[in-house]
């Protein structure tokens, strides 16, 4: 066996869960224990890190977990320098680095999506500590690989929940809107539209003329089809909104999480359901909403994402017996390979306006929103 450079490494999860987030952990853990190293586990995420609270992952730990949903570690959306600490948010990024230290951990392994690749890199630079990170996330945005894991889970679901509402849709004559998850980027809902058989896609990277929309559903039905269904990604805009909004690329789309006004509570409409509003005043045609939410992140992965985790995990594993570090494990091609992460942190990996998925929905008479 070549030298081992490794002798004891972390692995926490960070950001949204997704299917599996088990089958990495299990694929990093085998190949370093096999290598002879160390592998400690940190509880919800940076949380865990900075609260020191840890478990030894040994060998039956990790057994028994390739099939399973979630993160058994437990994740958080907790930033180690920007930490809720009692009310107060705190930069942590001390405690977290003198955690580490005190752990005599030589690589700290963050399975995450694009918040987590920023924050792993920022402990490497403010605080000197090796990282090395897998790109998780259903939303499938994460630069520099050519797919993220969980995605294909994702889109499993997201597919078969469109098959779901043909059958009903087409029994009423209705439209029926399923809002499918996807801030920034659309590949979930574009993905998930096609395989479905969507006959409207609308994504945030095109911004989408509700005209255009009506139209489409229209002359569907003067041609016979009386039902329609619209895939709509959780941050797509109309014109009119990304107008507003300035430069999209550039700015988040806002959440539609609560904002606090007065002591009252404001929820923002869900897209999906203004979209069906809109679209039922328009063209007077009955329309349905279905909006998939963490049922798209729970369950258990698909036999690809097992797949796709132990490759990723085992390279990582590989590499860390290399000694090599402050990289991304990305897939290219047939090719598990690393990427520095200066070039994966910041950057969001949204579907391009040239891109064939958009050409193939297309051809198919799928109407994209312009
Ligand atoms: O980043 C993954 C993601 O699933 C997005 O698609 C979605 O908008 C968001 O997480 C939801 O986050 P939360 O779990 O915090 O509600």
């Amino acid at each position: 066996m070549a030298a081992n450079h490794t002798r004891r490494i972390g692995i926490l999860t960070s950001g949204g869960d997704c299917p599996g987030l088990n089958a990495a952990i299990r694929g990093v853990a085998k190949a370093a224990l096999y290598n002879g190293t160390t592998v400690i586990g940190i509880q919800d995420g940076f949380r865990g890190l900075v609260e020191n609270r840890t478990i030894p992952l040994e060998d039956a730990a990790v057994s028994g977990i390739l099939t399973r949903g979630g993160t058994f570690l437990g994740s958080s959306r907790d930033k180690p320098h920007k930490m809720n600490m009692g009310g107060k948010i705190m930069d942590m990024t001390d405690v977290a680095v003198a955690n580490l230290k005190k752990m005599q951990i030589d690589c700290l392994v963050c399975l995450g999506g694009n918040g987590t690749q920023k924050n792993a890199l920022r402990l490497h630079e403010k605080g000197g500590i090796n990282v090395l990170t897998l790109p998780k996330t259903i939303d499938n945005d994460v630069a520099q690989t050519d797919i993220t894991f969980g995605f294909d889970s994702a889109m499993l679901i997201a597919t078969e929940a469109i098959d779901r509402l043909h059958t009903t849709a087409t029994s009423h004559h209705r439209v029926i809107i399923c809002e499918i998850m996807g801030h920034q980027a659309g590949w979930l809902t574009l993905g998930a539209g096609i395989a479905g058989g969507a006959d409207v896609i609308l994504i945030p990277e095109i911004p989408y003329d509700l005209e255009q929309v009506v139209e489409h559903i229209v002359t569907r039905r003067h041609h016979n089809k009386r039902f329609s269904i619209i895939a709509v990604a959780e941050g797509a805009l109309s014109k009119e909104e990304a107008a507003l909004n300035g430069d999209k690329k550039k700015k988040k789309t806002p959440h539609p999480i609560h904002k606090e006004k007065d002591g009252v509570v404001l929820i923002r409409e869900p897209k999906a359901s203004r979209l069906a509003r809109e679209i039922q005043q328009l063209s007077g045609i009955d329309a349905r909403v279905t909006s998939l939410g963490h049922v798209q992140r729970g369950g258990v992965p698909s036999p690809n994402d097992r797949l796709l985790c132990t490759r990723l995990g085992t390279k990582a594993g590989q590499l860390l017996a290399e000694g090599v570090y402050n990289v991304m494990v990305a897939v290219r091609g047939q090719q598990c390979v690393s990427v520095p992460l200066q070039k994966v942190a910041g950057i969001t990996r949204i579907v391009p306006d040239n891109h064939p998925w958009i050409e193939t929905a297309r051809l198919v008479d799928t109407c994209m929103g312009n």
